[in-house]
Formats: C-alpha cells, sequence, structure tokens
C-alpha cells in the first residue's frame, strides 16, 4: 500500500491541519454545487500521485477542499467509471483516500435516465436502494481487513436518517423529490428498449453508470452514503427518443441549483461531533 500512503501524504501536504468532514462526489454536468464553496485548496488530479485523471471531456477533474456552510468537505468534481477503462479498485481509489483524510459521510450525485412512468426530466431522485449490475466489484480480490469486513452488510446502504432528512427539506422547500431505486449499469451505450424494459421489471426507477462501487466502498468502510439522482432522460417505451450528451447535459444543468440546494442543506442539517 506504498502508492496509496503516497497519495494520502501529497495531499495532507497540501492541505496541512484542513480535516474534511464530508466528502462529496459530483455526477456529469453538475459541478455548480464548488460555486458555493469557500475554497481552500484545488488541487487537479493529475497532480495527485497515483491518482486516476478523468478522460471524459465533460468531466472536469479536480479534488476541491473546502468549507460548505461552515461545514469542511473535499469534493470530487469528476469521477472516475469503469466505462473509461479503469479498474473497480481505480474508480474507488479516491473514495478510500477521501476515508484516511477525515471524512464521515459521503454525498454523491449522478445524472441517470428514467424508468419509472411517474419520472420527468429534471426531477431529482433520491437514492433509497441500488442493484449492482457493474460486471466487477471494488470489493472482489483479498479483503484488505484494514478497510472493511470480507462480507459487508448492504441492508441499509443508503442511510435512512439522511433519505428522511431529505424528504423534510424536500417538504419544507416545496421541493419535488422523487424516491427509489438505482441500477448501476456498465454503459457506455444507453440502452436499448428491451433493457429498459428489463431494467423496470428488476426493480429499477432510473439507471445510470456509476455511483454504486463508490458506495460499496464506502460501506464497506462503514461510511455513512447518500445519493441522488438528476434525472437527464426518460427511458419509458412510449417517452424513449434519441439521446444525445447535449441534451444529457441540458437537463442535469436545469436541475443542478435543486440538487445543489439540497445537498447543502442536507450537509447542514447533520449533527456537529462534539
Ligand atoms: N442510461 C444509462 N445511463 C444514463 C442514462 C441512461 O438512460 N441517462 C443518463 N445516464
Amino acid at each position: 500500500m506504498q502508492t496509496f500512503q503516497e497519495t494520502v501524504d501529497y495531499l495532507q501536504e497540501r492541505v496541512g491541519s484542513f480535516v474534511p468532514e464530508f466528502g462529496i462526489i459530483l455526477g456529469t454536468g453538475l459541478g455548480a454545487l464548488v460555486n458555493d464553496i469557500v475554497v481552500y485548496e484545488t488541487v487537479p488530479y493529475e497532480d495527485i500521485p497515483f491518482f486516476p485523471v478523468s478522460t471524459v471531456e465533460s468531466h472536469s477533474g479536480k479534488l476541491i477542499f473546502g468549507e460548505l456552510g461552515d461545514r469542511k468537505v473535499v469534493v470530487m468534481q469528476g469521477r472516475f467509471h469503469y466505462y473509461e477503462g479503469y479498474t473497480m479498485e481505480q474508480v474507488v481509489y479516491p473514495v478510500r483516500v477521501m476515508k484516511v483524510l477525515g471524512i464521515q459521510k459521503l454525498f454523491v450525485s449522478n445524472a441517470a435516465g428514467g424508468l419509472n412512468p411517474d419520472f420527468s426530466t429534471s426531477d431529482l431522485m433520491v437514492i433509497t436502494d441500488h442493484i449492482n449490475l457493474q460486471p466487477q466489484n471494488p470489493l472482489i480480490g483479498r479483503n484488505n481487513d484494514e478497510l472493511g469486513p470480507r462480507f459487508p452488510d448492504m441492508s441499509e446502504v443508503y442511510e435512512e436518517s439522511m433519505i428522511q432528512q431529505a424528504k423534510q427539506i424536500g417538504l419544507e422547500q416545496e421541493m419535488k423529490l422523487q424516491f427509489g431505486v438505482y441500477v448501476s449499469v456498465p454503459g457506455p451505450m444507453l440502452e436499448t428498449r428491451a433493457e429498459y424494459r428489463y431494467l423496470t421489471l428488476i426493480g429499477a426507477d432510473a439507471v445510470g453508470m456509476s455511483t454504486v462501487p463508490e458506495v460499496i466502498a464506502a460501506r464497506h468502510m462503514g461510511i455513512p452514503c447518500f445519493a441522488v439522482s438528476v434525472i437527464t432522460d426518460l427511458c419509458t417505451p412510449e417517452k424513449l427518443k434519441k439521446v444525445i450528451l447535449l441534451d444529457i447535459l441540458e437537463a442535469a444543468a436545469k436541475a443542478e441549483p435543486q440538487m445543489t440546494f439540497l445537498i447543502r442543506e442536507l450537509i447542514a442539517a447533520q449533527p456537529k461531533e462534539v
């Protein structure tokens, strides 16, 4: 684990005594949360020893340390997807680094296709559970007992108390929130009609190509997780149309202020350590 320690040492040198309380991973087209952050330090991924480097143009890869409200956070602006050719170990590497840097909870956003017929474009869906259809898994291989157990529990993969807090924020702010199951597929192609039908049948409300590996790694280490999808395209048979990345980014941009607000308020609502 020499390389891992080098990554951590480098970042700790950059941020000194700054200890982030929360980790945030921002998804496709959802990077604007960083505008709300009083930035303490920005570290481009390519500067970090042994850190993977993002290959998708719409993801700008930076680790941002700063304060959101009065809470210390570390934000991944841009994440690593399995379809880019990274190993699952690389995909979750930053989550493991964030844990060593001190995070106690993880907040994740993503862009996703809406399978539930009640969903509209640019809706926010709080993820209540997930289905893992990724072909690989970050926990496969010899277990690192220092990180977590061989067979981690997934019965409450998304922290129920944070789901309830999000519901409360939605009610108080009259913000439309959907709740549902996210299925993670490898991509990079979007799904066929038959695949959308299949994903609906197995119980998913939204489909995307990320989040689940990072959440599995976080839960392995005992980190409570909250995740939210921005519904960027509709995948029911009667609403399905050709999707281009620009449409996905446009739908994400429309929902971004709401998503940013939700995560900011949720983070502010977390009890402070005494
Ligand atoms: N499928 C998979 N991933 C996605 C989609 C989709 O329809 N939309 C945004 N990310």
